[in-house]
């Protein structure tokens, strides 16, 4: 492992990852997010050094944009060579007002180009990097599983496929030796802007979400392939 503790956050000017990226700055994490709008990302960053935090900039990223993914990963490895873990956070519901007959073609390839495609993407351009630094992988995701109480086609069907690539590339890291833990991270149900800050029981907020999985990190643990529930979908 490398000495350093710098972690990327993407999608943390808000919501979850903003929780996350705060809350493993507060235990020491020197932290980078991504955002896609320079305002968003000011803003949360002079929010995160009023905790205190060590926020070391940010990068601009916006994942239906595969080459300024490419342009993005080099400016990574170039600004933060010693990157050890990497939180893959920015994701989109999808229209989750509808039922799969009802789904749009144009809702399903939206929210596979950025939970899974973009995310598939960013991934792959910084294996190297992480593996030179021994490091991690997180992706916030939901169980591939399909709940009886809430199945958006367009958002289960892009995490399933996300979860399918933190699966697949376990096995490959640990069948080629290569030296970075992947796994999947269920957070539970959190009230954000993607439900439309729904708060109802079985709810938590961005902070207790962000404290459990800044534990999670710290535990000194191997999760290599993992799927963790920080908190259960709740039963409606
Ligand atoms: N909230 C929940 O109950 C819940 C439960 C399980 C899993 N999750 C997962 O947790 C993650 C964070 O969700 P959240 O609830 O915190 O949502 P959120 O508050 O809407 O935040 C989403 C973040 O992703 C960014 N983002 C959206 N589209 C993007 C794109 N095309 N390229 C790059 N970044 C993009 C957003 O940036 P902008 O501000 O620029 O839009 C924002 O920073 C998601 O992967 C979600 O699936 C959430």
């Amino acid at each position: 492992m490398a000495n350093e503790k710098i972690v990327l956050v993407t999608g943390a000017n808000k919501g979850i990852g903003f929780g996350i990226a705060k809350h493993l700055g507060l235990s020491g994490w020197k932290v980078v997010i991504t955002a896609r709008d320079e305002q968003r990302a000011e803003n949360a960053i002079a929010q995160l050094k009023s905790e205190g935090i060590d926020v070391l900039g940010w990068v601009n990223i916006e994942l239906k944009d595969l080459e300024g993914i490419e342009r993005a990963a080099k400016e990574i490895g170039e600004r933060f060579p010693e990157l050890t873990l990497l939180v893959n956070n920015a994701g989109i519901p999808g229209d989750m007002s509808v039922n799969s007959e009802n789904t749009k073609l144009s809702d399903i390839r939206e929210t596979l180009d950025v939970n899974f495609v973009g995310t598939w993407a960013l991934t792959k351009a910084l294996v190297p990097l992480i593996a030179q630094n021994s490091g991690r992988i997180a992706n916030i995701t939901v169980p591939s599983e399909i709940s009886p109480y809430w199945h958006p086609l367009a958002y289960v069907a892009s995490k399933a496929a996300q979860n399918a690539l933190m699966g697949v590339m376990a096995i490959e890291f640990q069948q080629s030796n290569t030296p970075i833990e992947i796994f999947s991270v269920h957070p539970g149900p959190t009230t954000t802007d993607l439900n439309g800050n729904m708060s109802l029981p079985g709810f938590h907020d961005i902070e207790t979400v962000g404290q459990k999985f800044a534990e999670l990190i710290n535990d000194g643990k191997s999760h290599q392939g993992e799927f963790i529930e920080l908190y259960p979908i709740v039963k409606e």
